[in-house]
């Protein structure tokens, strides 16, 4: 496995670019399966995860191709069912469920896993699968699920904790084939969500209010092949956005979508950070004094909570007593033990983190546990004295796109130490 030695307290500045979306890349992939035409998608980050589920896919039987940033998907004769074991190492591979059930009437996928960020149910996709007209069984720990003759239908996917990306992803997948109208009520509302819907309907679907709460889709009879390319990461533009926070002398980052980030920005305006705006461009420069602060994760375009993380980290320097509380997913506390052996000083109650802010944190060896907790890693190890190691960095690999490269064209010090034992195992 490889590691990382993060070399403190160099001051960051200057411009980077933004790497398509992995959230927006997986589920358009997972999509490419409702056609025998060819899809091209365009700006696909160099991600394990896009690896993986480009994996699933040939195993599927689909040809792909990859040349840089573009894929070219062709799903010609597709099989229905998945080795046992390969949704369960990647929970986002959860979403072929959709479109094999929308092309081929039947869909053999493994149980996801649960995850260091907590458990992860699937009940509401199937919920929606069955109100389509699906019967699904679990057999041996694959969920097997049938549907000859899909049909469109009234399907509400809010869940205790709100609503599913995924979710939503997988529903609108299947409808889009289905006869007749079905409508999503408590839809997800993240871009992701959008940019899949912009997708299927360059593909002929006929889909109206994805993004919004509400999704009505009228199911035609087949897809064609079609050219897309993903919207920009809104969650490693956040990332580098607390970077530049944390010890930036004025960066911005480009090739981004400001109002996928308006909850980020708007919290590091509270925690007193000057923020400036383009149509593609943000610029955080850190001179205001800096001042704790209050969050709550929420549903988009609520605070992401695939941003709490990032924001631990900046806000484990900051002065004064922090809350930031994840509502989404309650246990996705992993970093904390890990920014506490480099001098954080963190509570951990229920789903609440009270954070009092050090003035300085110190270099430690730390374990990366989650792709969002490792971000909150290299984070900390940026503001640290001395040289942090972080081991296990294929989680940040999973997604984030050369992170290391970027952050050390910005003025960091970051090393990468390849070592010689097993290959890296895949994220959840
Ligand atoms: C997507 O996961 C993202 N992954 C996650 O990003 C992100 O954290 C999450 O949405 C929330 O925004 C991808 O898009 C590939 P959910 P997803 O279904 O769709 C509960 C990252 O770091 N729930 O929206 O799997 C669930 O337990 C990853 O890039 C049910 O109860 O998440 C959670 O509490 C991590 N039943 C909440 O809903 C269900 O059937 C939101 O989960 C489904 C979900």
């Amino acid at each position: 496995m490889e590691k990382m030695l993060i070399h403190g307290r160099k001051p960051l500045q200057g411009t980077v670019k933004i790497s398509g979306s992995k959230n927006s890349s997986l589920p358009i992939l997972a999509a490419t399966l409702l056609t025998r035409g060819m899809c091209t998608i365009h700006r696909v980050p160099d991600l394990s995860d896009i690896h993986y589920m480009l994996t699933i896919l040939s195993t599927l039987g689909c040809e792909v191709e990859r040349a840089s940033g573009t894929v070219r998907i062709r799903a010609e004769n597709i099989r229905s069912e998945t080795p046992y074991d390969i949704v369960r190492k990647m929970r986002a591979s959860v979403c072929i469920l959709g479109p094999l059930l929308g092309r081929q009437g039947e869909a053999t996928v493994s149980l996801p896993g649960g995850c260091v960020i907590g458990d992860r149910p699937i009940d509401l996709h199937l919920r929606g699968f069955e109100a389509l007209g699906a019967t699904i069984r679990v057999q041996e720990g694959n969920i097997k699920a049938l549907a000859p003759h899909l049909k469109g239908s009234t399907i509400c996917l809010r869940g205790k904790q709100g609503t599913t990306v995924l979710g939503t992803d997988n529903i609108m997948m299947a409808a889009v084939l289905a006869d007749g109208i079905t409508v999503i009520d408590g839809a997800a509302e993240e871009p992701e969500v959008l940019d899949l819907a912009n997708f299927l309907i360059k593909m002929g679907a006929r889909i109206e209010g994805a993004g919004t709460a509400r999704i009505v889709i009228e199911g035609v009879k087949e897809l064609q092949g079609a050219e897309h390319e993903v919207i920009p990461d809104r969650i490693e533009a956040g990332t580098f956005l607390v970077a530049a926070a944390i010890f930036g002398q004025g960066i911005t980052i480009r090739q981004t979508l400001p109002e996928h980030l308006q909850s980020v920005t708007a919290a590091l305006k509270e925690a007193g950070f000057r923020i400036d705006i383009t149509a593609d461009a943000i610029t955080v420069n850190n001179n205001g004094r800096r001042r704790p602060i209050m969050i709550h994760t929420q549903p988009h375009p609520g605070f992401p909570t695939d941003m709490q993380a990032q924001m631990c980290a900046l806000l484990s320097t900051t002065e004064g007593l922090s809350k930031i509380t994840d509502n989404i997913f309650p246990q996705r506390f992993m970093h904390l033990a890990e920014l506490k052996r480099m001098g954080a000083d963190i509570e951990l109650e229920g789903a609440t983190a009270s954070i009092r802010g050090v003035s300085s944190l110190g270099a430690a060896p730390v374990m990366a546990s989650d792709l969002r907790a490792s971000a909150a890693l290299v984070l900390a190890g940026l503001q640290a004295d001395g040289i942090t190691e972080i081991n296990r960095v294929y989680h940040i690999d999973r997604g984030y796109e050369s992170i290391d490269e970027k952050l050390n064209s910005l003025g960091a010090h970051i090393e990468r130490i390849k070592s010689s034992s097993a290959k890296n195992r895949l994220g959840s």
